[in-house]
């Protein structure tokens, strides 16, 4: 294994996911506390007030806001480089409309950053991970308004001039191209429908969306530009959740159903964001869904002047889709287009394992865009069992990440600029889908269930070792 000599190992985290505290030090109630649990048979619900039988498992989550010490001190003892979480917005600005940002909320981030550098770890800080200031769902419909667009770069120009110096790495907004992927996408943009309502039942409305999606450009782009002013050695970078579509057969009819599905999931949003404006393939997408936009000539001058400086992707899963075929569907739950593939394994939650998929997305994704690429999400979810000696045999884990650590590598070797990868999550969190705990993807178990019962005791996985070895041997020993 060749990895670069700076190659940046790492984990990921999202604060709605991990961090809890949710009516701590002030903070105020983020869209996320609004989301019950699920499972991967049953979606979780928004529901507009908290109901009593309900459980909210974003609340807690795992308790990083109480235990960020300790998780601090396993990671570095672990030997990671880089950490990525996201700052929970309404931590910052409880109601997201403040003139005046929540001190404790800053003090906390600041104490995570020094307990970071105190370790020499490097923070890479997400702006908007899916969450945003409950408040601004109600009062605006979250991002359907463009006065969102202020209000989040009210919050950045906070965030940047207090960390200017601890945070060299953000990202602006976590997996924005789900605002392409219709009702999965209601959750990053932070839009309600009328009445208690789960994501299946989200009415789906692609002028809204697909113009909220707007906004969230104009915020980025505003953002680079503001914080490169504050910092000029920040880097800002953009991030999809990438999920390649495979045509399903050689029929040429599913070749191009193919390239227009990898147009509209995985390039549309990175063009944007990495060339500064709309691809020449917008416009048929826009007729498509019959959407008329509302894109002025200082978006298109604030598109271009504020193009982000790397390209993160997550990576999990390929897709296959077909104009000509049907057959049994995969990722029921996303309510994607797509059918199963044959050739690949898959988890117990039923996404396909394609270590070669990420080799194919990482040249794909180089090739169209010539910027530096992290990897800033991959893992594997499973049932993990506690046993009675307090341990975890989670050899499925250890091969899942060597085979996607070796494609990484070929990659690499094919000539992609991969700076960092940071799995997810090295630490046990709440899924974003489902809302369990028990989907687990850390290499450190948190000892809570789906309800937040438990101790909260941090337990190392057999996988946290492995880990271990992989960074200190830059990915020699597998
Ligand atoms: C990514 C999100 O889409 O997938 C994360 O950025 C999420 O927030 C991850 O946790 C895995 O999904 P899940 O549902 O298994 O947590």
């Amino acid at each position: 294994m060749t990895f670069p000599k700076n190659f940046l190992w790492g984990g990921a985290t999202a604060a709605n996911q991990f961090e809890g505290g949710y009516d701590k030090g002030g903070r105020g109630l983020s869209s996320l506390d609004m989301v019950t649990n699920g499972s991967i048979n049953e979606l979780r619900q928004i529901t507009r007030s908290t109901i009593s039988d309900k459980y909210y498992p974003n609340r807690k989550a795992s308790d990083f806001y109480h235990h960020y010490k300790e998780d601090i001190a396993l990671l570095a003892e672990m030997g990671i480089m880089i950490f990525r979480m996201s700052i929970s917005w309404s931590r910052i600005f409880p109601k997201g409309i403040e003139n005046t940002p929540n001190e404790e909320g800053l003090k906390f981030y600041d104490n995570v950053f020094d307990e970071l550098k105190k370790y020499n770890i490097e923070p890479l800080v997400t702006i908007s991970h899916f969450d945003i200031p409950l408040n601004l769902v109600e009062k605006y419909n979250g991002w359907a308004s463009s006065e969102v667009i202020d209000l989040y770069l009210k919050y950045c120009e906070i965030i940047f001039k207090r960390y200017k110096n601890k945070v060299n790495y953000w990202i602006t907004f976590n997996e924005i191209n789900a605002g392409v992927t219709g009702v999965s996408s209601y959750q990053g943009l932070g839009i309600r429908n009328e009445g208690t309502i789960s994501y299946s039942d989200v009415e789906d409305d692609p002028q809204i969306r697909l113009q909220a999606l707007h906004y969230q450009f104009v915020a980025a782009a505003k953002a680079v530009v503001m914080g490169h002013e504050i910092n000029p050695n920040f880097k800002i970078g953009c991030m999809i959740g990438s999920s390649i579509c495979y045509p399903y057969t050689c029929h040429p009819k599913d070749i191009i159903h193919a390239q227009e599905r990898n147009q509209l999931y995985n390039y549309y949003c990175a063009d944007v964001q990495v060339r500064g404006e709309y691809p020449y393939y917008a416009k048929r997408i826009w007729d498509n869904e019959n959407v008329s936009l509302h894109i002025t000539k200082n978006d298109e001058e604030i598109l271009k002047k504020g193009k982000a400086d790397f390209l993160a992707i997550s990576y999990y899963a390929t897709m296959c889709v077909s104009a000509t075929q049907t057959g049994e569907s995969a990722l029921a739950n996303l309510n994607l287009d797509t059918l199963r593939n044959p050739y690949l394994e898959k988890t117990d939650w039923d996404w396909v394992i394609d270590p070669d998929g990420l080799r194919f997305t990482l040249n794909e994704m180089y090739a169209r865009y010539q910027i530096p690429l992290m990897v800033v999400e991959n893992g594997l979810s499973a049932y993990d069992v506690l046993d009675e000696n307090m341990e975890i045999h989670d050899p499925y884990r250890v091969e899942y990440f060597k085979a996607h650590i070796r494609a990484m590598n070929e990659a690499i070797e094919d000539g992609v600029d991969l700076r960092a990868y940071t799995t997810w999550a090295p630490i046990d969190l709440v899924s974003a889908i489902t809302g369990e705990m028990k989907k687990r993807y850390g290499f450190i178990y948190v000892d809570f269930d789906d309800y937040g019962n438990g101790t909260g005791k941090r337990y190392k996985k057999d996988s946290y070792y492995w880990y271990k070895k992989v960074i200190a041997s830059n990915g020699e020993s597998l």
